[in-house]
């Protein structure tokens, strides 16, 4: 029998493999954060729904611990951890097990909850079990106040397997109730390059061929795949990065100014980037890649396996962990504008920026000694770390000797702003349970990215290599890389961490 104990008018929390670490080092935390700066209007009660034999008072403990080692601001404060697991409650279940959804819905109903977080955060393949059972909510949901749900990427492992899901997400939720994380979107410094876009008049007359020679997006890891190499074998950086954050970047930097700032307006924009990518078939997608995998690699004396001797990857594997591509975007404003993108993992640092790289001037005036180059100017969106933007200038160096030396302005957000920006999920969440998908990706977008790259993916497994490049841990990726973008007249940028 369910135990009546929610808080009446609280929102239903409920998360589906709430013991993983998702909801460890980032839900609960976030919900933490939220709730000790006075952010949730009203009461969140947790219910947690997994497989392992826990109960309420274990629940609370292992969430407990997650919160202290994880919160952003520490240490964090005991009535307010108190406060936000007053009423959490843990439901044993296998996820194909009905009766554990029936058990939830019992739970649901007693305490009378009229709105309700659906939370996918156990691994993707759990995911159309769970959607398909928590089709007994239908019903439920026709007399409450609002319900949602909530999924974690990856969404599918190609075009196919994310219409699929789509497909069976959308026999029991309308796409207002469904909310697609790519988490990059919570990120201050990502929402802010709409804002640094269109919120300022003297970019947007440069932001466009005549003035931008190229692109170039960087998501750089300084670790390697860890312990989550298993997955990661079966994904690869185009899965786990590219089909998503590396896309999200992509349009967010390329798209038209909205109409409004609001959801449909603001996705609409995205959506016609995604559709004017030029398409990567066959010699196009493999002409247009660089991938490759770290090596064993000797650091200090010490030797730091490679990918292929990671736990659980197989030792023939041609998994990339680091990839780069050449992107164009066939419409007018960026007609023959390459971006370059890439991210891999055991790079030399740890750091996401977008570059935009403005063109040559048309005629060197100054016969001086020039340390800034041809082409100075640079502007530099920095993701994370150290957030900010910073615009490269060439500028007369003081002396009698005529000379250009490069220099920056700098905006730095720690600086202005006093403190550094929230975690993703706290954006993400409080959006959610506000009801603002703005910063949720829509299923045409999800769709649309695993077109583009499924083609990509499919050119790859047609034409299969023994073993790919290997680089060096801590370089910047294999040297067919370089090549490549030299072979471009371009150069990659070298990231400080
Ligand atoms: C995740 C990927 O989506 O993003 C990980 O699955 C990656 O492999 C992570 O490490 C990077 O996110 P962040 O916020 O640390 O840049």
């Amino acid at each position: 029998m369910a135990k009546v104990k929610g808080t009446p008018g609280s929102i239903a929390f409920v998360i589906f493999g709430v013991t993983g670490d998702l909801t460890k080092r980032k839900l609960l935390p976030a919900l933490y954060q939220l709730e000790s700066e006075n952010r949730l209007a009203e009461k969140i009660d947790i219910i947690g729904f997994a497989r392992r034999p826990w109960d309420d008072a274990f629940l609370k403990e292992v969430l407990t611990d997650g919160i202290k080692e994880f919160a952003r601001i520490s240490p964090p404060n005991t009535n307010t951890i108190l406060n936000l697991l007053l009423n959490a409650t843990y439901i044993q279940s296998e996820f194909e097990d009905r009766k554990g959804y029936e058990e939830l819905i019992q739970y649901l109903n007693i305490n009378n909850y009229r709105k309700v977080i659906f939370y996918l955060a156990t691994p993707p393949d759990e995911y159309s079990t769970i959607i398909s059972n928590l089709s007994v909510c239908k019903d439920y949901a026709l007399n409450k106040e609002w319900l949602r749900i909530v999924v974690e990427k990856p969404y599918g492992r190609d075009f196919s397997s994310a219409q699929h899901l789509e497909n069976e997400l959308k026999k029991c939720f309308t796409e207002d109730q469904i909310f697609r994380i790519d988490h990059y979107l919570g990120k201050e410094t990502v929402q802010n390059i709409l804002v640094f876009r269109f919120a300022n008049g003297i970019f947007e007359p440069l932001w466009n061929k005549n003035y931008i020679d190229h692109v170039q997006i960087t998501v750089a890891e300084s670790t390697g795949v860890g312990s989550r190499a298993g997955y990661f074998d079966t994904s690869g950086v185009v899965r786990d990065m590219f089909a998503n954050h590396l896309l999200q970047l992509v349009t967010l930097t390329a798209m038209e100014a909205p109409y409004a700032f609001n959801a449909e307006s603001v996705r609409d924009e995205k959506m016609k980037v995604l559709k004017s990518l030029r398409p990567m078939k066959g010699k196009a997608a493999l002409e247009n890649t660089i991938r490759g995998q770290y090596a064993d690699t000797r650091i200090g004396g010490k030797l730091i396996p490679g990918y292929l001797k990671e736990d659980r990857v197989h030792k023939n594997s041609i998994t990339e962990t680091y990839l780069s591509a050449k992107v164009f975007i066939d419409n007018w404003r960026w007609a023959n504008v390459p971006f370059f993108v890439r991210s891999g993992k055991y790079l030399p640092v740890r750091a996401t920026e977008i570059a935009i790289q403005f063109k040559q001037i048309p005629l060197s005036l100054f016969n001086w000694k020039n340390m800034a180059g041809e082409a100075p100017n640079v502007l530099i969106l920095r993701l994370q770390p150290d957030e900010g933007i910073t615009l490269s200038l060439g500028a007369k160096l003081p002396g009698p000797v005529n000379q250009i030396a490069p220099v920056n302005m700098e905006f730095c957000y720690q600086d202005s702003f006093g403190s550094e920006p929230p975690e993703a999920y706290e954006r993400l969440l409080l959006d959610c349970i506000q009801g603002d998908q703005t910063l949720f990706t829509r299923h045409d977008e999800v769709l649309e990215q695993w077109r583009f790259v499924t083609e990509i993916i499919n050119a790859w497994e047609k034409n299969p290599v023994k073993a790919l490049p290997k680089y060096k841990i801590g370089s910047w990726g294999p040297l067919e890389a370089d090549t490549f973008i030299k072979g471009e007249n371009r150069e990659w940028r070298k990231l400080l961490g």
